[in-house]
């Protein structure tokens, strides 16, 4: 028998780690401070169905970088359906590993390159300065969770993956109802299986549409290239689709809304960065680190192993909590304040190792966007109201952000915003 002490008392017995509705408030960052400095890597949730929870940063970053010892083809977030998983695994890129990973990684990677987005930002840049005008004339509180964080992110991926304009509305409807597991009830759950299947079968058609008349998207590359010597099936272009979907919209608007809420919380840090737009760069990965919008990387151990003072079973799941790894004393200095001038700011945002993401450039674009367009326009974001946050592990974010965007007089720069 594997002793799998110490276990993860932090913040009581009370804290379900597994329960959507625990990460509803605003506890978590607060017991996984607790368990960082008592238990780094510590067994959770004992009674109910139970997994390795990794709070600090070094032994998260070890996990991430051996996926020979911690798999991702068992799965990579806790509550997913074992079903689902097996249908995926090995086809899908992010619960593949080895050479599955590697044929499918360079397929998905030629779209999210410099070249690639070079071309995206001018339509990119443009949409969001217009979208934040309509907001800032509004001239009242506007909620820019719907407003702005969710339709950026849906305009850029919807146009690469070539889905048609009078589709996004309901398909980003679809990706948000099936990764919304606030509610455990079979109810629900059919309601999530069932957004999924739809999801499948419109790309299933879209597919069949591009095989018959390709396009310049990423379904008719998907499609038509040889990868690794052969081409994908058709159901793994399905789920890498799927995938997308999950990576780019479940992800990126909370980075966005999340940033709005720290400059609105932290008002000189805005003051800073409009008096000193050079520190963009610095700013984005420090939206990165602060918001870490996915709660977390689940592996499964391959075999016995042993991983900073714990022993690991070979088959037990471990959780890499990734924004308790983003706020590690021991890597990062004052971890809970945001500063637009950190460095170094070696983050695990993005994870780390093989699965590192593959949409980072993409969702670093994204921000960049934004933030050039609120310089140029907003001299000041006023929270209205208590944010709600996602009942979720996973989906690490707010569900509705209320603000006051205050017009600006003059751009950040005296050239007008960065181009
Ligand atoms: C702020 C925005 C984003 C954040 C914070 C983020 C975060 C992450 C993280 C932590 C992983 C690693 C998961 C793991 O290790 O199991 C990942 C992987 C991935 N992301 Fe992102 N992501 C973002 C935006 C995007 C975008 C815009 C796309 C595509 C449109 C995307 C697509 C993917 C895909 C396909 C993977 C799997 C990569 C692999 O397994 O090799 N992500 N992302």
């Amino acid at each position: 028998m594997v002793n799998r002490t110490p276990l993860f008392t932090a913040g009581g017995t009370d804290v379900d780690l597994a329960d959507p509705h625990f990460f509803a408030g605003d506890r978590f960052l607060e017991v996984a401070r607790e368990a960082r400095r008592r238990h780094p890597v510590a067994w959770t949730n004992p009674e109910r169905d139970g997994f390795w929870s990794v709070t600090a940063y070094r032994p998260g970053r070890e996990v991430l970088r051996r996926p020979d010892v911690f798999t991702s083809t068992r799965g990579m977030r806790l509550g997913a359906g074992a079903a689902a998983v097996a249908a995926a695994s090995g086809r899908m890129l992010v619960v593949s590993d080895g050479a599955d990973h590697q044929r499918l990684r360079p397929a998905h990677a030629r779209w999210f390159s410099s070249r690639a987005l070079a071309d995206l930002a001018p339509g990119l840049r443009d949409t969001v300065d217009r979208r934040l005008r309509e907001l800032v004339d509004r001239g009242e509180p506007v909620d820019v969770v719907a407003d702005l964080a969710l339709p950026v992110p849906s305009w850029v991926l919807f146009r690469m993956m070539g889905v048609p304009r009078r589709d996004w509305d309901e398909l980003a409807a679809l990706t948000a109802t099936g990764f919304d597991d606030a509610d455990p009830s079979p109810a629900a759950a059919a309601e999530r299986a069932a957004a999924h299947s739809a999801v499948f079968a419109y790309f299933f058609e879209l597919l069949e549409r591009r095989r018959a008349d390709p396009g310049d998207d990423i379904v008719s590359t998907l499609a038509t290239a040889d990868h690794g010597g052969r081409p994908l099936t058709d159901e793994e272009i399905v789920l890498n689709c799927d995938g997308l979907l999950n990576g780019g919209l479940e992800t990126t608007p909370h980075a966005i809304s999340g940033a709005l809420l720290a400059f609105a919380r932290h008002p000189e840090q805005w003051r800073r960065l409009r008096a000193d737009p050079g520190l963009l760069d610095t700013a984005i990965e420090e939206i990165l680190r602060h918001t870490s919008p996915p709660g977390h990387a689940m592996r499964t151990a391959t075999r016995d192993t042993t991983l900073g003072d714990a022993t690991i079973a070979g088959g037990d799941r471990v959780v890499v909590w990734l924004p308790s790894c983003n706020r590690d004393e021991e890597v990062f200095a004052e971890p809970d304040r945001f500063l637009v001038d950190r460095r170094p700011n070696p983050h695990v945002g993005f994870g780390g190792g093989p699965h590192y993401c593959v949409g980072a450039a993409l969702a670093r674009l994204e921000l960049r966007c934004v933030l050039e367009s609120l310089l140029g326009q907003v001299a000041e974001i006023r929270e209205v109201g208590e944010p709600a946050r996602q009942a979720s592990n996973f989906l690490n974010g707010l569900r509705r952000l209320d603000v006051v965007l205050e017009p600006a007089r003059t751009p950040a720069t005296p050239t007008g915003p960065l181009r």
